[in-house]
């Protein structure tokens, strides 16, 4: 079967659950229809059951971003299901925060395979599809900690600054194929997983709080507004640029407490 001719396809891969759900539900809301990718099954069938009631179709298809023959599978059957494919959003990650001296080569490789290798290999074996359409986008989900620095974070960081550098060098390239390559910069944002990996408690949450100006965690579907954007037509004249989407964070990083201190008060926006 292929997909009605005028309907627009994205692949988000991480697509089943938190941001990267979001996304799909946001593309879906704008007349796409999906692929999803994760290793997890569950997370796929999942996802799609709450992705398909917004009007999409949906394609699951279990990949390991981390294995280029899975990679160009995946790419094949969008090709079989669907005959095209308009938007990529490399957004399937892995993160766990831990003091680098203890991090174990085989951690770093897990978190630098899936982030820095799966964001290549994707685009690498979506570029013939992506190029058919002589209009299309990808948007590689970063995070701005990958030019702040963070404590427990250097594989993540290492990783996603590398697709900063990949997002670059590919608006680059592929501009005269009519491929823009943009990326979205999340500050902290919860979701069930970053909940449990990265702010596990109220006392984290309400230091992280502390460090953004606006003063408060951002929404996955704040995230999904930007890639949206990012996709659209009314980013037709931007490649190559790194969005950040985190209340403002990196500019205010280590000036808060400053600002908390001078005379008058704290006067945070209210939570
Ligand atoms: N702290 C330190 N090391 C960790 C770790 C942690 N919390 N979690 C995993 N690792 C290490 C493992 O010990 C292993 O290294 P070792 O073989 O030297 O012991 C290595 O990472 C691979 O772990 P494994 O669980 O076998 O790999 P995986 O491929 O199944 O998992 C991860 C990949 C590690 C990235 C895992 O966190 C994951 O699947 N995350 C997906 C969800 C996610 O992180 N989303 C982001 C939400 S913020």
């Amino acid at each position: 079967m292929t997909a009605e001719p005028g309907r627009p396809v994205a692949l988000v891969t991480g697509g089943g659950t938190g941001i990267g759900r979001a996304i799909a539900g946001g593309l879906a809301a704008d007349g796409f229809d999906l692929a999803i990718a994760s290793r997890s099954a569950t997370h796929l069938t999942e996802g799609a059951a709450r992705l398909r009631p917004l009007g999409a179709r949906v394609l699951e298809v279990p990949t390991d971003v981390r294995r280029p023959e899975e990679v160009e599978a995946l790419f094949a059957a969008i090709r079989r299901e669907y005959g095209r494919l308009d938007v990529l959003v490399n957004n399937a990650a892995g993160n766990f925060v831990v003091r680098t001296e203890q991090l174990s080569p085989n951690g770093w490789r897990a978190v630098v395979g899936i982030v820095l290798d799966g964001t290549f290999f994707c685009s690498r074996y979506a570029f013939p599809l992506l190029r058919e359409r002589g209009s299309a986008s990808i948007v590689n989900v970063v995070a701005s900690y990958a030019w702040m620095a963070g404590p427990g974070t250097a594989h993540s960081a290492a990783a996603k600054a590398g697709v900063i550098a990949l997002t670059r060098a590919l608006a680059v390239e592929w501009a005269r194929h009519g491929i823009r390559v943009n990326a979205v910069a999340p500050g902290p944002v919860r979701t069930e997983g970053t909940d449990e990996r990265l702010w596990a408690s109220e006392a984290v949450r309400a230091t992280v709080e502390r460090t953004v100006p606006l003063g408060r965690f951002g929404t996955p579907e704040e995230i999904a507004d930007a890639v949206r954007f990012l996709v659209g037509r009314r980013a037709s004249y931007i490649t190559g640029e790194v969005l950040a989407v985190d209340g403002g964070q990196w500019l205010g990083r280590g000036v808060m407490p400053l600002l908390d201190g001078l005379a008058g008060g704290s006067d945070r926006p209210p939570r």
